[in-house]
Formats: structure tokens, sequence, C-alpha cells
């Protein structure tokens, strides 16, 4: 037993106790632990742990006093999960030190269509450590084999880690690889840091974003490393006050804020107050980007912050696109309606792939106003880089290469 608390992660503090194992949670207090393996489960990635998965989950989150689910070395099958809460104690910890592996094939999501692994409705949760083996390959050949219309012919998938209608939560040093879906997402949730979170998924596995944030606020991020097929980290609407810090993304998408003007039954797209300090992004297609679709959708970006950024060979390394469309099948023609605004970029520095650095392709109704850049240096094969600008406004402040189109 000593052996394997070993491996977990220090957010917890190991008690020796009368009786046995006992444990310190974040709040302090001596908790219980509901070790999986003592509900049935197999460390053997062949048995179908995820009855007594659900079954640790369900007494420590009705223990009174702080508890932990703790999930051992060795490699456990699980399939679609939804740990629920409230929980009786406003300290659940989940302690991984093995893998959880998805199951086989796809289409097994039936049961919470879209997502593996979810905890719903959780205040006072950690989740330290583990990988998650999200097995995503099947469904990405389905998807390559039908890139115009991969969602007539094959499901979406599901996502690996789904943080939803939470708050007060903490992820950290979770490995994430190979998800049919998103990696990680926080979704109408309030109040979750993402600590040391690594993304592994190959360049061309479609739609396996990295860290996807959705109507939620306080969500902060530090210390991911992410290489993947799609977004690094995706902001998608309704989000505010989110922090994200030292990120190194590639391959990838990006850094995106969007894409917003899409999603059907949003009445509101608005995305506010987002600093994005401190990132690295190395042979990825986008570096820092804002993207929305035509369409009439209401709604905003304000008060964005990208601060301290290294370009290695990306394609677009600044962007605002709000012609957004990137199948460029059915797109519209009209000009969208999510107005952009304060907008800073402050010391941004590396080199672009393509002579374009930066990219404001602004509304033509909305335009963006209030962008500004500070000591922006963007190279292009030795020579400097250029911009281009569309129905935007703002001002550069120091140096700044490109020469501002602003
Ligand atoms: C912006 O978000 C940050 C990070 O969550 C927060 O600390 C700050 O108070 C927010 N600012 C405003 C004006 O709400
Ligand atoms: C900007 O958007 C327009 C309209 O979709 C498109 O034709 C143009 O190529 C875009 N420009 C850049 C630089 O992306």
């Amino acid at each position: 037993m000593l052996g394997l608390l070993a491996h977990l992660h220090a957010a917890l503090v190991f008690l020796p106790n009368n009786g046995g194992p006992a444990w310190a949670g974040p709040g302090g207090g001596a908790g219980a632990v509901y070790d999986v393996v003592r509900y049935g489960a197999r460390p053997d990635g062949m048995t179908d742990a995820t009855l007594p998965f659900l079954r640790a989950w369900a007494d420590a989150c009705r223990s009174p006093r702080p508890a932990t689910v703790l999930v051992p070395p060795g490699v456990f099958l699980v399939g679609s999960a939804t740990f629920m809460g409230p929980c009786a104690t406003r300290a659940v910890t989940f302690a991984v030190a093995g893998t959880l592996l998805a199951p086989s094939g796809y289409g097994w999501d039936s049961a919470s269509p879209g997502r593996w692994l979810t905890f719903e409705s959780v205040e006072g949760l950690a989740v330290s450590g583990g990988t998650l083996d999200g097995r995503g390959a099947p469904l990405w050949a389905c998807k390559q084999q039908q890139p115009q219309q991969p969602r007539l012919h094959c499901p979406s998938g599901a996502s690996s880690l789904t943080i939803s209608n939470s708050r007060d939560v903490v992820v950290d040093g979770l490995r994430s690889m190979n998800s049919e879906l998103f990696h990680v997402v926080v979704l109408q949730s309030n109040g979750v840091t993402l600590n040391r979170v690594t993304v592994d998924a190959p360049e061309d596995s479609p739609n396996t974003d990295g860290i996807h944030i959705h109507m939620s606020s306080h969500v902060s991020v530090y210390d991911a490393n992410i290489r993947t097929g799609d977004d690094c980290v995706s902001v998608g609407p309704g989000n505010s006050n989110l922090w994200i810090e030292r990120v190194a993304c590639g391959p990838g998408h990006g850094i995106s804020i969007g894409s917003l003007g899409h999603q059907q039954g949003l009445d509101m797209e608005d995305v506010q107050n987002v600093t994005v300090k401190t990132t690295w992004f190395t042979g990825t297609s986008n570096g820092l980007r804002i993207k929305t679709w035509g369409s009439s959708k209401q709604g905003f970006v304000r008060g964005v912050t990208f601060e301290d950024a290294t370009m290695t060979g990306v394609h677009n390394p600044i962007i605002i696109d709000q012609n957004y469309c990137p199948q460029k099948v059915g797109c519209s023609d009209r000009s969208s309606s999510i107005k952009i605004s304060e907008v800073k970029y402050v010391d941004i520095r590396g080199w672009s792939t393509t002579p374009v650095a930066v990219t404001f392709n602004c509304s033509r109704s909305h335009p963006c106003s209030g962008i500004s850049m500070q000591d922006v240096k963007l190279m292009y094969d030795r020579r400097v880089a250029k911009s281009s600008c569309r129905n935007v406004q703002g001002r550069s402040v120091g140096l700044v290469l490109p020469p501002s189109c602003l």
C-alpha cells in the first residue's frame, strides 16, 4: 500500500493512523479512502470497471468527511461514466495513479452521448494525476474517410473528461491522450483550475481540442502542454474571467476564442475578460486566434489580453477571422454580428511560415475596435512579415513589426 501511495500526487499528505491509511485532503481534515480495487475493479485493461468506479464514487460522495476515490496503478477499462454530485462533503478527491482506458471501437457513449468521463454538479473536487486513454483512432479513421460530411457517417465521438455544472474544482497533473473528441471540457462551471494538464493526440486527428471552455467563469489553466489535431485551447461562447498561462501548443490549431456565431439555440455568445499569457506555439496552424462565423447571431468578445507569446513556425501567428468557415461549404456571405473590442497583443515574437503574420479580418457590419499592439516582432523567411486589416480600428505602441495596419 505504501509503495502505491508514493505514486500519488503530492496534493495529498499521507498520515499514519491507528486503523490503517488515512488522508488529509486539501481541506486539512482526515479523509476516508475508497479504492476502486476494493469495489471489484481489476487493473488488467480488460475487465469492465465502470460499475466499481461508480460505486466507489457514490460512497465517497456520500461521505460527510473529506473523501478520496483512489485509482491505483494499472490499466482500468472504463465505459461512459458520470460521477454525479452534489456530494455530502466539499472535499472529494479523485486520485489516480493508473490509466483509464476507454472501450475499443466507437459509438460506446450512447448512455451519455458525447462524453466519456463526466463530473456533474460537484462542489469542491480535486482530480489528481492519472492518464486517460480515449482510444480515438477508429473514430478518426471514420471521419477522415468522410471529410466532407463526417457527421452523416460517423458519430461525433466522446470528449474524454467533462467538468459540468460544478464549482471549485482543481485538476492537477492529468494526462489525456487520443480522445475521440475534445480532451478536457469545462462546461457551465465556475471556479475551475487546470494545472499541469498534458494532452497528446496526432496532428491529423479531427476535433481533438485539448481544453475546451464553454459557458463558464473563473476558469484558469496553468502549465499545460498540448499536442493535438485541433485547437490546443478553445474558448467557446458564454465565458468570462478566464486566465490561461504557460501553455505550450503544437502541433495544433492554436489558442482560439470561438468559433462563435454558430451554436444552435444559444442567444448570447459573449466572451469577456480573457487573459492568455506566456505561450509557446511550435508548428501550429494558428497562434492567437479569434474566430466567428458570418451570421446574424448577436454577441461580443470584449477585454482580451494576449501577452508574451513565442511563435516558432506558425501559419497565422495573430489572426482575427470573422468569416470563419473551415469546410468552405455552405458558408454564409453575411457579415458577423459579433462585435470584437478591447483586444491587446503585447510582447509577441517569432516567425511565421506565411508572409502575412498578422490578419485582422473583421466584420463589415460590426468592425473590430480598440485593438492594440505593443512590442510585436514577427518575421517571415528572415524578413519582416506583413499584416492585413479589414474593418478594424486600433493603435500600436512601441516596436510593432510587421508595421501595423491599424
Ligand atoms: C478578469 O478575470 C480575472 C481572472 O479570473 C479576474 O481575476 C479579474 O478580477 C477579472 N476582471 C474583472 C474586471 O472582472
Ligand atoms: C477575409 O474575409 C474575406 C471574406 O470572406 C475573404 O474573402 C478574405 O480572403 C479574407 N482575408 C484574409 C486575409 O483572410
